[in-house]
């Protein structure tokens, strides 16, 4: 088998973070027997700089025919000024909505030698791997009415309205249900739902679809429902009770982030956004780590490529099919962390000396032979 995999680094340390990624995949290549079909192409302000646009239309028709596409981070101040429709994020946005991605998957896993990093108590989150899966292309950002009223007019003061409207139909819950239980099954066969049934329509909705989608199709796999005011207090009281957690657009948006802050630095997170299933069975996907393009740290050798390198382990477990792989990765990068080796984004108020970006991926690299 060969597996297909778009590059799309993008601006800022995206390039940088990258290039320690090709590194990685060059040792699976000659060390695993492994065939990967890597293009490059850009996005951004990359895309912009040279076609006017922030991603060419040859370039998303590559997006839709790839097992998974890998993105650095776009965006920086040179494109700040530029018009809404060209900027750089509207190259990322529509990558994910041709390629139909509703699930936004935020792993929050907390590796022990940087316990100490969490917002919260190292036996708290030390081993922490849990997994919220955010629906991501419905719900209360999108659905319509939306608006807000026209200006007071005498007499009427305070009357201005604001309006959004929480609205999921039960196809779009399922599809999102669906995903996190073929997620659990590759992971630790539970999923937490969350949702406010007690108070909202919608919410009932959601409690009773992912309930069918479970009793139906994956009666194996354990599920629960939480209110999700309940889940985020049980995020901080007690993370690891959690395996998958598959929400809403909105309350998704706020958990995940809640929950990246268990786990340390920005320079750690990956993520990954699906959509429905290809030909081959394996869903659409692309990958990328949840930090910017950091311009300020931009072309200077400190960026942290692991989110970037974690993300490509979430590539080979649900792209690929290649879970030991992704496993051995991990470890990898587990391994370099406990021996100390530290970018500067992971060194404490205790100092030391850290490692430059490509000093961090060679340093994993080294570790795989023995991961
Ligand atoms: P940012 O994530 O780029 O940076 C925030 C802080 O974290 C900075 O101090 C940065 O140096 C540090 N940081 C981020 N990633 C790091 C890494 N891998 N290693 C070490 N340190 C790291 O967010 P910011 O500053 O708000 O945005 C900068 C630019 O990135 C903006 O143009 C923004 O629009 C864009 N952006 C793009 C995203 C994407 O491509 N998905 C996501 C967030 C922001
Ligand atoms: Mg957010």
């Amino acid at each position: 088998t060969t597996y297909s995999l778009l590059i799309l680094p993008g601006d800022g340390i995206g390039p940088e973070v990258m290039a320690e990624v090709r590194k990685v995949i060059g040792w699976f290549e000659t060390n695993r027997g492994l065939s990967f079909d890597v293009s490059e192409d850009l996005v951004g302000g990359a895309a912009y700089d040279k076609h006017g646009k922030p991603l060419a239309d040859e370039t998303m028709a590559k997006a839709l025919e790839v097992d998974a596409v890998l993105l650095g981070a776009v965006g920086g101040p040179a494109y700040d000024n530029l018009d809404f429709s060209v900027k750089p994020e509207r190259g990322l946005l529509r990558l994910r909505k041709e390629m139909d991605l509703f699930a936004n998957l935020r792993p929050a896993q907390c590796f022990d030698a940087l316990a100490d990093f969490s917002s919260l108590k190292r036996d708290v989150v030390a081993g922490l791997d849990i997994l919220i899966v955010r629906e991501l292309t419905s719900g209360v950002y999108f659905g319509q009415p939306r608006g807000i009223s026209a200006d007071d007019t005498p007499g009427n003061e305070g009357g201005r309205v604001g309006v959004n409207t929480q609205r999921y139909t039960s196809g779009e819950i399922r599809r999102v249900a669906r995903a996190a239980f073929e997620l659990a099954r590759k992971r630790n066969n539970r999923v937490c739902s969350m949702e406010k049934a007690n108070v909202m329509e919608s919410g009932i909705l959601w409690r009773e679809e992912v309930q069918w989608v479970h009793d139906n199709e994956y009666p194996d796999v354990e599920l629960s429902h939480m209110y999700a005011d309940n889940g985020a207090m049980q995020l901080v009281r007690n993370p690891r009770q959690f395996d998958v957690i598959v929400t809403d657009n909105l309350f998704g948006d706020i958990l995940s982030d809640a929950a990246a802050m268990l786990t340390g630095s920005l320079g750690m997170l990956p993520s990954a956004s699906l959509g429905a299933p290809m030909e081959n069975g394996r869903p659409r996907a692309m990958y990328e780590p949840v930090h910017g393009s950091a311009p300020d740290i931009t072309g200077q050798g400190k960026a942290n490529p692991i989110a970037c390198i974690l993300s490509f382990a979430m590539a080979l477990r649900y792209s690929y099919g290649l879970g030991d792989e992704a496993d051995r990765l991990e470890r990898a990068v587990e391994k370099v962390l406990a021996d100390g080796v530290r970018t500067g984004d992971l060194m404490g108020p205790e100092g030391g000396t850290p490692v430059s970006t490509s000093q961090m991926g060679d340093a994993i690299v080294a570790a795989l032979a023995a991961a």
